[in-house]
């Protein structure tokens, strides 16, 4: 019998961009628990260069990629949510998305909506979920409502253009910060209030400006190491800085007795792996963006593609700031 193959991308070891290498591998059939799925498109997160770097350190060899949509091919014993021919997409551990097909486990696998194209479910599961536990779950005391300032950081990136939509639909006014004038343009585009281009002014300064002086009642970080202390300025007391990333590098550790003068404020790290540690979490939060996708009050800009094999360059570019949006691997 002849053995099923795919192509994937692999690193062997920690490193740059080089690291990433087009292999043939051996799929096999779902334990259970478990679905195959063939893939029609896959996403591109920043988590992935943090993966490839060795920031976030792994077992080695390891595929990998963490978002994708296609064709469920076969499914294992117990999985009762997905059938063979459904179209699907995912957001999941373990990492090896980046590939035609693979194994993996089912709890994360969602069925797409027949009005949702494989493409845009493959650009926007993680980062989509991800704006969903932000916006939704990771909230001040009290909560947020219509008319609130957050501030938005790397605004018009994957996650942050879904952010800036889905928070004006949700009434919050949303200041976006991005790195140049052309990727505050698209912020405001789609959403957001007021862009502050992080690069030439100085975000503080301005976040005060915008707020008469108040602050905001979150500010949602993912760029972390250049952002991290003027962030906590930007606060209102008692605020929240809501940290779930590090592009620039990762935060210092720093003393909680900082935080008292500043306002009373509280500090969060959020990943979206606890948010969708559950079959039930990761279902309810999917049907929270298939609806807001599906409606059109956020729209997913895939505004790069690459092949699959030149998986390199889109490390390049996503890295050097390049890209606006999402961007998808194609196969
Ligand atoms: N914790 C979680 O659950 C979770 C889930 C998803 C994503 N994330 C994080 O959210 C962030 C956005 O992810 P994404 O995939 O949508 O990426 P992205 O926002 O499309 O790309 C990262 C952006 O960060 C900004 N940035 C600022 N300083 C940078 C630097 N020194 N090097 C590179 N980029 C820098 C750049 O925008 P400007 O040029 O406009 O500054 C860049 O475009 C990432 O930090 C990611 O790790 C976290």
């Amino acid at each position: 019998m002849t053995q099923m193959t795919s192509r994937a991308i692999r690193i062997e070891q920690h490193g740059g961009p080089e690291e990433l290498q087009l292999v043939s591998v051996v799929v096999g059939e779902p334990g259970p628990g478990e679905i195959r799925i063939r893939h029609h498109a896959v996403g591109l997160n920043f988590i992935d260069v943090y993966q490839r770097s060795g920031l976030y350190p792994m077992n080695l060899p390891q595929q990998l990629g963490m978002e994708a949509a296609g064709v469920v091919e076969a499914v294992g014993e117990g999985v009762t949510h997905l059938q063979v021919g459904d179209r699907a997409a995912y957001a999941s551990q373990p990492p090896g998305s980046y590939c035609e097909r693979r194994v993996m486990p089912a709890k994360c696998v969602c069925k797409l909506p027949d009005a949702i194209s494989f493409e845009t479910g493959a650009a926007m599961m993680l980062k989509g979920l991800t704006a969903q536990y932000l916006l939704k779950r990771t909230l001040p005391q009290g909560g947020l409502q219509p008319g609130d300032f957050v501030l938005f950081h790397a605004a018009a990136g994957g996650v942050g253009l879904i952010a800036c939509q889905w928070a004006k639909a949700l009434g919050l006014r949303l200041i976006g910060t991005a790195g140049s004038d052309e990727k505050c343009a698209l912020a405001l585009a789609n959403g957001a209030e007021f862009a502050i281009n992080y690069s030439k002014e100085d975000f503080l300064a301005k976040v005060k400006e915008i707020t008469a002086g108040q602050g905001v009642k979150v500010v949602y970080d993912s760029v972390g190491k250049d952002t991290w202390d003027k962030s906590l300025d930007c606060l209102a007391p008692f605020g929240l800085m809501a940290s779930f990333g590090n592009a620039s590098g990762p935060v210092a550790p720093f003393a909680p007795g900082i935080l008292g003068p500043k306002g009373s404020i509280y500090v969060t790290r959020q990943t979206l792996f606890t948010h969708i540690a559950t079959r039930e979490s990761t279902q309810a939060m999917a049907d929270d963006l298939f609806a807001v996708v599906s409606s059109g009050q956020v729209k997913i800009h895939i505004a790069q593609r690459y092949p699959l094999e030149d998986v390199q360059q889109a490390h390049r570019d996503l890295e050097a700031r390049k890209t606006t949006g999402c961007t998808v691997l194609t196969l």
